[in-house]
């Protein structure tokens, strides 16, 4: 049980209001990003304690939750955006890094903190900020988050299969990642599945 603040906790019931598609999204990244937390463990590939997963699991949580500060209609809009409007959708990991802000402190909120900030950022410097050196747990939830959003079905198309998806991914069609995650995330949707 993922335990928030009072205000958090309000953000996240606004969200389900305001918009429920990025809140159910929310929810199952999560779920995903727990099952790639105990593989890459078990894996070697990471070697988080129960505490950190807990902080994981919240700022997965959370990732989206900047979204709320900006215009409803981008997220609703069934075309494709303007780059205007591209970049004000893009201030939804900055705004979101500022709503946990004073929430949370020490080591938990450098962990919810990083995931709502650079989750969008990619190895190769293909992300929003171009930041490169991003850490391990924000890669995993980064590769869950975008697995999740090919998956679902949108206002402007249908979920895409999962051969597509995973072909998108090694390709670096959706920037890239680490060879080793997405291998793992292939077998954890396989176990799914
Ligand atoms: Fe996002
Ligand atoms: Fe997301």
């Amino acid at each position: 049980m993922i335990k928030m603040t009072e205000k958090l906790d309000s953000l996240m019931d606004e969200l389900k209001k305001v918009h429920s598609e990025t809140y159910y999204h929310s929810l199952r990244v999560k779920k995903l990003a727990h099952r790639m937390l105990r593989r890459t463990n078990r894996l070697g590939i990471t070697s988080y304690n129960d505490d950190e997963i807990g902080w994981i699991c919240k700022g997965t949580l959370l990732h989206d939750i900047g979204k709320l500060f900006v215009d409803n209609s981008l997220l609703t809009k069934d075309s494709s955006l303007q780059a205007n409007e591209m970049d004000n959708l893009r201030m939804h990991t900055r705004l979101g890094a500022e709503a946990v802000e004073g929430e949370l402190c020490g080591k938990e909120y450098e962990f919810v903190f990083n995931l709502c900030r650079y989750h969008h950022e990619r190895i190769d410097g293909g992300g929003y900020e171009g930041k490169k050196d991003i850490p391990m747990y924000v890669r995993i939830v980064s590769i869950c988050d975008v697995f999740d959003a090919l998956d679902s079905d949108r206002v402007y198309r249908k979920g895409l299969s999962r051969e597509t998806i995973f072909k998108m991914l090694r390709e670096n069609k959706c920037g890239h990642f680490d060879d080793a995650l997405i291998e793992c995330l292939e077998e954890i949707v396989k176990d799914i599945d």
